[in-house]
Parts: C-alpha cells; structure tokens; sequence
C-alpha cells in the first residue's frame, strides 16, 4: 500500500467522524500522564487518519522549554510509550505543529500569552481552530487553571459555534462531596456543561463500551436483567502492584477515592442503568445519574456494607514484598486503606433485593477487572446430585475489562458418559482472538470524542458529585476512627477474612477470577 494511502492524514484528508481544525493545549505538558499517554493517544490519531488536516498541539507548564525540545520529549515518549512505533511520515505531519508555552497555572499574564499564541497559529493558516484544553496536572491546580481559561477569554472563545472551547479535566474529581461541589461551581462560573469533559479513562475501555453493546443490541440479555433472574453482582478491579514510590499521593487517597468513587462506580452505573432513550450524551448520562441516585447509604460502622484494608508483606510471583506501612514514604500508623469491599443495594423496581458487591485492592493475587453477573441458581431437582454433595451450577455472565479483554459465560453441561453427570464449562469470547491485539488505547478515543464533542464516555457534574455523595460519609466515618476497624491481607492474596465475611452473610462468595 503507499505511504499516503496509509496515512489519510498525510493527504490532508480525514476520515474520521469529523473533528474541526483543532489546537489541542495540554496544561502539565511535562508530565507522565503527557509522555505516557496523551502524547502517543495523538500520535495514533495521526496514524489513524482520524485527526483534522489542520491540527496543533501546544504543551504548557511551568517549567521553561524550548520548542525543539518539547519535540523530542514528544517524539521520545512516542518511541517509548506508543502502540505503534514511530513512523517518520506521520510524525513529520505533527512535529511542525507542536509548540511549548512556559507559563504558572495561576498566572494570567501567561494565559494571555497562550491566547496570543493561539491566535497568531489562526493568523498563519489563514482560518479559525476549536481549542481543546486538556488539564494533565495535579489537581490543586484545576481551579486557578480554569479561572485563568475564563479570565483570558480562552475559555468562551467561539462559544455559541460548534468548534467552541472545550475542556478535559483529569481525575480526580475532588476528593470528597464538597471539594467536588467546590470545583463544579469554579467550572460552571467560567464554562458551560456541555464544553466539559471529566475523564474517567476506564470510560475509553473498548469492554466497557462493549457493556453498552452487549446489554442493548442483544435481545437475549435485557429480559433476564433484573431481580426476577439475577441473584447478584459483583464488580472486581484488582491491581497487583503496590504503592511505588507513588506513597505521597496515596496516602491521600486511598483505595476508595482512587478506584472505587470513580472507576467501580462507572462499571456499576453502566451496569445497572436504564436502557437510555438514545445513545447521545445527554441520554446516557441521565440514566447513569437516576442509578447512582437510587443507591442506598451505605451501613457504616462494625458490621456495617464497607470494609477496608491494608496489604501485610506477602509474596508476588514467588518474591518477598513488603507491606503498606513498610512502604517508601508510608507513616507507619498510616491509616489509608489499599483495599476496599462493599455491598451496594439499589433501591428501583429492577435491583431491588440484588447485592452488589464492589472490590478494589492493591498487591492482590492478580491484576484483573471484571463484571460478573451471578443468575439465580437453576432448581436443581433433575440433575443434583443423589448425595447432594455436587449442586448445579449458577449461570454467571463475565466481562472483563482488563487484562485479556472478553465476555464469557459460565454454563451447566453433561459430561460425556453413561452416568447423567454435570459440569460447569466456560463458553468464552476474546477481543484479541477475533479482532486482534493492536486495538486503539482508551486515551485515543476518548481524545477524539472531546474533539468531536461527544460527552457520552466522560463524566458530568451533577455523576461527580452523585457518587461522592455515597462515599462522603465513609471516608468521613474513617477519619473520625483512625485505624479502628482496619483488616489487614496478604500481599498477593484475593483479600481479608472481612471481604468474605461481608459475603457469607448474604450466602455469597467472591470470585477468583
Ligand atoms: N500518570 C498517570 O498514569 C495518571 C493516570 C490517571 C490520571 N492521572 C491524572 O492526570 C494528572 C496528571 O498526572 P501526571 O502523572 O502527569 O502528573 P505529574 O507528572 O505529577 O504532573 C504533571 C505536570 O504538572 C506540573 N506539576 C506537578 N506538580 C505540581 C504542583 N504541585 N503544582 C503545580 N503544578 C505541578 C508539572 O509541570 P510543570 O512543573 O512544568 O508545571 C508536571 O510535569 C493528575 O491529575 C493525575 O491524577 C494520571
């Protein structure tokens, strides 16, 4: 194939779903989410043929950088980080349309400097250029960094016209009810909701917008999607790894702020929505937002739907790892949770009576999302066994998110001989296997939604602060008893004895997945 058939890109032409001559700004340019991801997300892009013909990307920090160098940190991440490795046609596109402004985050002469920079970019190609802003930085600086965009006139630049200024914002979204409330009225007193695009990346998952597939182009699901079928549900989103030299940050954080309020809630809100009107933003996230309203309040306290834990030393793949309170940059009484269990009931004619259990944990025995779908138990008067010691399986649904994304499903079969004998079997489907491995990363679709302005896999203000208004009065509730009540687990175990007790009440047990 030529070299311009592989690339519409080069040609000028695009033929993608129509993304408006576009300046992408990234404020934090010089960091790792920017190297890592954001910068090879575009390159892709480019490669794709999906960016406009006439695209700029403009880096911002605080830290001077000269232009050329801002290039070959972006050529070098591409080299690093990329799905694909560089190739000096499609780079050669980008390259002359990248450039670096130094400049503080709460300092609005630079933001003038930025809109002038801009502007002369207009003036040089003669036409007007949809400015995406994507904040890659810490977020204590979110808000004046937002104020700066309203301040400048940058964020309300073409409002009213389709290529409008547009902002992403990074996790995390606050940190409890009122600093989300706090920084939604920051956004809403420079920018208008529909310009705003609060990423949760695990939204750009190619299976978690497979979910949205599979429950509502198969007619086979949506009738079994309830009460009447399902006996449970239970969301995994286990890391192996443990804190890094990533200490500081997270003992801030904290399991429940960083997976749980975000990523896990996301799972469960597409999960359990509504079948929604149409696919277009405003529809989806309506009735991802009527879900998170009908969650009950959590039980708190002894006893209560939430346990929390801490990782103990343990062995990962046959090697010694030490515990979270052993940890680089870890108080030693640290009272930040690396794992957390819960049981969510949701009050609606659909859930009612149907448990579902949320976990996330760091250094546990696998790294593994999933979804399962626990179906009420068949009776098992036909095929039980005589002693009663075998029952027959329940039919279990699972997606997995990562790794090896696919769906499988777990079903009772005969084992072959002349006794009636039964067995579970897993029927599965693997992404990789049917369509490849090389498929694009979340970062590259959710980039090129914001450019084309679809909110649909982004999170909007009122979900921000639904979800935390459930979670609130837990991290509350820790605060005010310090340690008490903390589990602990076995680096490279499934989790603490309370995680299965919080089960067993109920007559369940977790997966190994
Ligand atoms: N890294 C990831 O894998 C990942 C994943 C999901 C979400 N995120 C989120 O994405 C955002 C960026 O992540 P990151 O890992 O790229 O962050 P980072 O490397 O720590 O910071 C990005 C840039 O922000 C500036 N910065 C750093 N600390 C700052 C501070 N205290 N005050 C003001 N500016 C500061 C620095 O640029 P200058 O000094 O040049 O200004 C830095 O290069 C964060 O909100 C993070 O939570 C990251």
């Amino acid at each position: 194939m030529a070299e311009t058939e592989r690339h519409p890109f080069l040609q000028g032409l695009s033929k993608h779903r129509g993304a408006p001559p576009t300046v992408v700004v990234i404020f934090g340019a010089s960091g790792d989410l920017t190297a890592r991801k954001l910068i090879p997300a575009i390159y892709n892009l480019g490669f794709d043929g999906l960016l406009p013909a006439d695209f700029f990307l403009v880096g911002y920090g605080r830290k001077p950088i000269a232009d050329d160098d801002f290039r070959k940190d972006a050529a070098a991440a591409i080299t690093e980080f990329s799905r694909r490795s560089l190739d000096p046609a499609v780079w050669g596109r980008l390259e002359p349309n990248t450039s670096y402004i130094s400049g503080g985050y709460d300092e609005k002469a630079a933001f003038d400097r930025l809109a002038l920079h801009l502007a002369d970019i207009e003036k040089k190609i003669g036409r007007e250029l949809q400015p995406l802003f994507y904040i890659s930085t810490p977020p204590n600086v979110f808000a004046p960094i937002l104020v700066n965009l309203g301040a400048s006139g940058l964020a309300a630049k073409y409002l009213g016209q389709p290529h409008h200024a547009k902002v992403i914002i990074e996790k995390p979204f606050g940190r409890d009810l009122d600093s989300a409330r706090a920084l939604n009225a920051t956004i809403r007193s420079v920018l208008e909701e529909h310009q705003v695009y609060r990423i949760d990346h695990y939204l750009g998952k190619e299976t978690v917008q497979d979910l949205l597939v599979q429950r509502f182009a198969n007619s086979i699901f949506e009738p079994l999607w309830n009460r009447d079928f399902i006996d449970s549900v239970q969301i995994t989103v286990a890391e192996e790894v443990g804190v890094g030299s990533r200490g500081g940050y997270y003992e801030q954080s904290g399991c429940l702020r960083d997976m749980i309020q975000n990523h896990t809630m996301q799972l469960l809100a597409l999960t359990a929505m509504e079948p929604p009107g149409s696919l277009d933003a405003e529809s989806v996230r309506d009735e991802k937002v009527k879900v998170l309203k009908a969650i009950q309040p959590l039980t708190i306290g002894p006893a209560g739907e939430v346990i929390r834990a801490q990782y103990a030393a343990g062995l990962m793949a046959g090697k010694q790892v030490p515990g979270y309170r052993e940890e680089e940059g870890i108080a030693a009484q640290s009272g930040t949770e690396t794992y957390a269990a819960l049981r969510l009931s949701i009050n609606n004619w659909r859930w009612q009576g149907v448990p579902f259990y949320l976990r996330s944990g760091k250094r546990m025995a696998r790294r593994v999302s999933e979804i399962a779908i626990n179906f009420r138990r068949p009776p098992g008067t036909l095929f039980a066994d005589e002693s009663a010691r075998f029952d027959l399986a329940a039919n279990t649904l699972s997606f997995q998110i990562q790794p090896d994304e696919g769906l499988s499903l777990i079903l009772n079969t005969k084992i072959p001989g002349l006794e009636t004998r039964t067995q579970p079997v897993k029927m599965s489907f693997r992404y990789a296997a049917t369509f490849g491995s090389n498929t694009a990363e979340a970062y590259e679709r959710l980039v090129l939604d914001a450019m084309i302005g679809d909110g649909t896999l982004f999170i909007r203000g009122d979900e921000a602060e639904a979800s935390w208004k459930l979670y609130t009065p837990v991290l509350d509730y820790w605060r005010s008893v310090g340690r008490t009540g903390m589990d602990t687990y076995a680096a490279g175990s499934w989790g603490p004895p309370g995680a299965d007790a919080l089960l067993a009440s109920r007559g369940h047990c977790w997966r190994q997945p």
